[in-house]
């Protein structure tokens, strides 16, 4: 089980890098969360013993529940029943909490009246949807559906199933919109699949210039917003976007749904995402007449709670005043970026030269330590500072390794729930790694770094089997 070792060093004292210059503006734009979350004070535990509050710096993986959309979740739960199949009171009120939920979602993403808003299980959900419903005419599809290389895997391996054609993104975005230009202008696109922010890096795509690029050449524009939508206003009107998915773990509603919005004639007439009740206007024993509209896509009873959550989490995230959901952001943001730019044998990665750090970066920050495995420092943070973020590919391959990072780096990523300090934990714990070096002993167990002789205990609900630490699926992710 154990196939590495790494061992501490003595300690010594740290300055924590970027705390002086501008320090009392981003305190008061960013020293306490934009909006409160459930969970913002869970105490973690240290491998030195005692506890110490949770900086979640992982919001980008899966952000926690507004406390808005926890009391919301509990006061719909005494109505919960079955949805469009029962006369009963409680089926009424969760069948109209949940058709109310589409509404507000498509008026969250700007959506046209038209517009199909069809509930899933998250943003993969809803891109595999959408691969079954590409035109086809006289039983060949309409055309190749284009993507980049730096997509999350959710926006990339649908299109593998399909006719595709992937480009390299330059290293800047001018020269990417020149290359998407160029393979549109081929022709036989149908569809541009485009995520609005890298998961990886946090840089934002100029969406409205790539939906005009795309229906200039013919094609439609599919939008994978899992990491745009918590972070920035969206308006598929207005930026000529056909197809936007995102999640709800991600935007402050973890109870298992996720959204596609966009225009419905290849919705309509595309293969049934999930075959079976509620789908259908006839079913026989040999055959079906489908549904139209977001039922055909539904089949099964749907998640009215995961459904209902996100709706609300978007009322919410919809109030935000800009400015200051700008401000907050951007303080965390440069103080994480120039505080790790100040401590030797630390990178901060990102995939264009051109990003305008202040306008096109959503709350990510990608870096990598010389000198430790990502998965060591990720193991590091928790243990003995009682931070949490991603380490590893982040289930974008392609792009780690066009970066020069085949095994991985770490990923700092915050939200409306953050607060400076959990960028100044960050900091002081990358500092003193690098001025003292770690504090314990670290093997490898089932392929991910642990603390050896790890006494922390979890809740008594939450056991810690040996091995739980590795088990996690997304190992190579
Ligand atoms: N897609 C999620 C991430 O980037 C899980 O971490």
């Amino acid at each position: 089980m154990t196939t590495a070792t790494v061992s501490p060093n003595a300690t010594a004292a740290t300055e924590i890098p970027g705390s002086e210059a501008g320090f009392d503006a981003r305190r008061a734009a960013a020293g306490r969360p934009l909006a409160a979350v459930t969970g913002a004070e869970i105490q973690a535990p240290l491998i030195h013993g005692g506890h110490i509050r949770y900086a979640n710096l992982d919001y980008g993986a899966s952000a926690p529940a507004l406390s808005v959309v926890s009391a919301y979740l509990n006061e719909i739960l005494p109505y919960y029943a079955s949805v469009h199949r029962g006369a009963g009171y409680a089926s009424q009120i969760s069948t109209s909490v949940y058709e109310n939920a589409r509404n507000i979602v498509r008026e969250f993403v700007g959506g046209r009246p038209d517009d199909s808003v069809i509930f899933t299980r998250n943003t993969t959900d809803s891109l595999n949807l959408l691969a079954g419903c590409l035109p086809v005419t006289d039983g060949r599809p309409d055309g190749d559906v284009l993507y980049l290389d730096i997509e999350h895997h959710a926006n990339l391996l649908p299109w593998q199933g399909v006719p595709h054609r992937s480009i390299v993104a330059a290293d800047t975005i001018v020269g990417t919109i020149a290359a998407v230009r160029t393979e549109l202008e081929q022709g036989g696109v149908s569809l541009l699949a485009v995520t609005g922010a890298s998961n990886v890096t946090g840089e934002i795509l100029p969406i409205r210039t790539l939906a005009a690029l795309a229906h200039d050449h013919g094609a439609r524009i599919v939008v994978d917003a899992a990491q745009l939508a918590p972070h920035r206003r969206v308006d598929i009107a207005a930026d000529d976007v056909d197809y936007l998915a995102f999640s709800g773990h991600k935007l402050y509603a973890p109870f298992g749904a996720g959204v596609l919005v966009g225009r419905p004639d290849w919705l309509d007439a595309g293969t049934p995402h999930l075959a079976g009740g509620g789908a259908v206007k006839e079913a026989r024993l040999d055959g079906v007449s489908w549904a139209t509209g977001p039922a055909r896509h539904e089949g099964g009873s749907p998640n009215v709670l995961g459904a209902a959550t996100l709706a609300r989490a978007t009322q919410v995230i919809a109030g935000l005043d800009l400015e200051q959901w700008h401000a907050h952001e951007s303080a965390i943001r440069s103080f994480l970026v120039e505080g790790l730019q100040q401590i030797a044998g630390v990178t901060v990665h990102q995939i264009f030269k051109d990003t305008n750090p202040d306008t096109d970066t959503i709350g990510v920050v990608n870096f990598s330590v010389e000198g430790y495995d990502a998965g060591l420092v990720a193991a590091y943070l928790s243990a003995e500072h009682g931070v949490g973020l991603r380490d590893g590919r982040f289930c974008a391959h392609p792009l780690l390794k066009r970066l020069g990072l085949p095994s991985g780096s770490l990923r700092a990523s915050f939200g409306v729930g953050s607060r400076l300090e959990d960028a100044e934990r960050l900091l002081a714990g990358i500092a003193a790694l690098r001025s003292n070096g770690l504090g314990w002993d670290y093997v490898v167990d089932a392929g991910r770094w642990v603390p050896a002789n790890d006494t922390r205990t979890y809740p008594q609900w939450a056991p810690n089997t040996p091995g739980t630490a590795g088990a996690a699926p997304c190992i190579d992710d």
